[in-house]
């Protein structure tokens, strides 16, 4: 099988590790279950763009359980984890992917699942699916796993672009308020952690942006004893972080008072020149959004005197007063360069509805419209019920008479 990856002979390793993230994805299991009787995906090729994780690895056994095909590529190009790569080209998929890629490296691994001709994209980011459209690929669909990926894809389908029909994964209610939020929340604090090793508590911690992903990264960091401080460009949410009980200021403003500091914004310029210019000695900085480009990386480096690598993923930038900067993971999604990426639990929910909505696309066989759509009502609830099986828990029924009742004008 075709595939390029760091080393081969990594993939024990990596069996262990898939092996340890199946055990906490039972929802995904459930679905793998199924699909190996139902076959899906049989006779068709699925090619994915998602970070190369122990949890990506599990949905890949899921999908091939149905049957199908598979090239992967990764979704950054500081997120693969070579053993795991390893361990999925060993159980057959054409892996193109490694830690430590190039801009050019990345296209090229992108380019080559597409030389696969897919049936069905999965990805994380849009670019795989941006580049199909480049090469005017016509796939069943495909789904897209981030709100990054969902608004370029929104642009797309704006210009009237859209090639192929696309279902926006990332704005499932079972992926949004679960995956961005706790698995957000916990994983960007653990890349922080792992990088550092700093204590948090007693730190002004700065999270900008108060999305789902903001709103998790805030609350955790605040359970660890931080003091946060909100930045946001929208009233609404500003509003609503000021009523959780974090500090809300403009980044102007946090600049000169932040210990450690977060973008998740999913927009660009959010740190640049003027903020390095008046941060403290010692300022951490991290960006848990899904392209490099919230902190102005090139700008700080312009600003440095010197740079050098302190430890693994952290970056120490000399300014010219000797004030010195440290930027974690390159300025690239500090969750999956400096630590694993969210956790098996929470993923097993985005992966399932990965893994059904790519069903859906199979089952409908060219049917569907090629517009961007919501994951099916149903699939969202299923997710929901299976994994709060998976969690032991029960809830109640409404019944016939409340049901009535919630009906009723009366
Ligand atoms: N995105 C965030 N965390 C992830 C993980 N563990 N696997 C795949 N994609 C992710």
């Amino acid at each position: 099988m075709d595939c390029k990856i760091r080393d081969a002979s990594l993939s024990a390793q990596g069996k262990l590790n898939v092996d340890w993230a199946e055990k906490r994805m039972p929802v995904l299991s459930v679905v793998a279950e199924e699909f190996s009787g139902t076959k899906p995906f049989s006779g068709l090729r699925i090619g994915a763009c998602l970070h190369v994780t122990k949890e990506t690895a599990v949905l890949m056994r899921a999908l091939k359980a149905g049957g199908a095909q598979l090239w992967l590529c990764g979704s950054n190009p500081l997120s693969t984890q070579d053993d795991v790569a390893a361990e999925l080209v060993s159980e057959g998929v054409g892996v193109f992917a490694w830690r430590g890629q190039s801009a050019e490296e990345y296209a090229w691994c992108i380019g080559k699942v597409l030389d696969a001709k897919p049936d069905i994209v999965l990805d994380d980011g849009a670019d795989l699916t941006v580049e199909a459209h480049a090469r005017g690929l016509k796939p069943l669909g495909g789904t897209e796993e981030t709100t990054t990926g969902v608004l370029r894809l929104a642009a797309l389908e704006r210009e009237g672009k859209l090639g192929f029909p696309l279902i926006a994964v990332n704005d499932a209610k079972t992926k949004m308020m679960f995956d961005n939020r706790y698995g957000t929340g916990q994983s960007t604090i653990e890349g922080i952690i792992r990088a550092t090793s700093v204590l948090l508590a007693g730190k002004k911690f700065v999270v900008a942006g108060y999305g789902w992903c903001g709103k998790g990264a805030a609350m955790r960091a605040k359970g660890l004893g931080a003091s946060v401080v909100v930045t946001e460009v929208d009233p609404v949410k500003a509003l609503e972080a000021a009523m959780d009980g974090f500090e809300v200021m403009r980044m102007d403003d946090a600049a000169k008072t932040g210990d450690v500091f977060v973008t998740v914004t999913g927009d660009r310029d959010v740190i640049v020149g003027r903020h390095f210019e008046a941060m403290k000695d010692g300022a951490i900085l991290a960006n848990s959004g899904h392209f490099d480009v919230e902190v102005d990386v090139k700008g700080l480096k312009a600003l440095a005197k010197s740079v050098r690598r302190v430890r693994p993923c952290v970056d120490e930038y000399e300014m010219m007063d000797g004030r010195r900067l440290c930027l974690l993971g390159e300025g690239r999604l500090v969750n999956l360069a400096c630590a694993e990426g969210h956790p098996s639990e929470v993923m097993q929910m985005s992966f399932a509805n990965q893994a059904l909505c790519a069903e859906f696309i199979a089952k409908a066989r060219g049917r569907l419209p090629a517009r961007l759509s919501k994951v099916p009502e149903e699939i969202d609830a299923r997710v929901a019920a299976l994994a709060l099986r998976a969690m032991g828990r029960q809830i109640d029924a409404l019944t016939p008479e409340q049901e009535a009742y919630l009906k009723s004008w009366a």
